[in-house]
């Protein structure tokens, strides 16, 4: 089969893979890059578990054809912390038990990134919103959206 060079930013830092035609973008995440952050879960863009950033904004790698991120930014969770510090949200997932198998945390920390990015005061609709593509099948998503209120709020005194 035909191999086409790929190159993109992953967390910040620049990767060069080759893909297999229509090969998606969690696969090579996982395969080729070795970022086992997002999840595999549906594979049919049903469950949101392998929810990643593309230029900011949110996708779901098993839909994402892998060629179409050429020279993109692309973030996952294990791009969250800086070093040692967590991100805002990590922290909140924590403090509000947001996490309990943890299968969806991975989607639901991008999703989440990708709505405090762009709207640094969400409403709780609006948090529902970011989140409905995401499944959770532990936590009946409160203190998900809790978490991820609280995180904003913390961001704001932060800044
Ligand atoms: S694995 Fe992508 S949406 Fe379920
Ligand atoms: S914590 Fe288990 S699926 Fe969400």
């Amino acid at each position: 089969m035909t191999k086409t060079p790929l190159q993109f930013r992953l967390n910040g830092a620049e990767k060069a893979v080759f893909t297999e035609g229509g090969q998606n973008l969690l696969d090579v995440l996982r395969r080729e890059v070795g970022d086992f952050a997002p999840k595999y879960g549906c594979g049919q863009g049903a469950c949101g578990v392998c929810t990643v950033l593309v230029d900011g904004e949110p996708r779901l790698s098993c839909l994402t054809l892998a060629e179409t991120v050429q020279g993109q930014a692309v973030e996952t969770t294990s791009g969250l912390a800086d070093g040692p510090e967590l991100h805002v949200l990590q922290t909140a997932f924590m403090e509000h038990f947001a996490a309990q198998c943890g299968f969806c945390t991975p989607g639901m920390l991008m999703a989440a990134k990708a709505l405090l990015d762009t709207n640094p005061t969400p409403s709780r609709d609006d948090v529902v919103e970011a989140i409905s593509g995401n499944i959770c099948r532990c936590t009946g998503y409160e203190p998900i959206i809790d978490a991820i209120l609280d995180a904003a709020h913390n961001r704001r005194r932060s800044a």
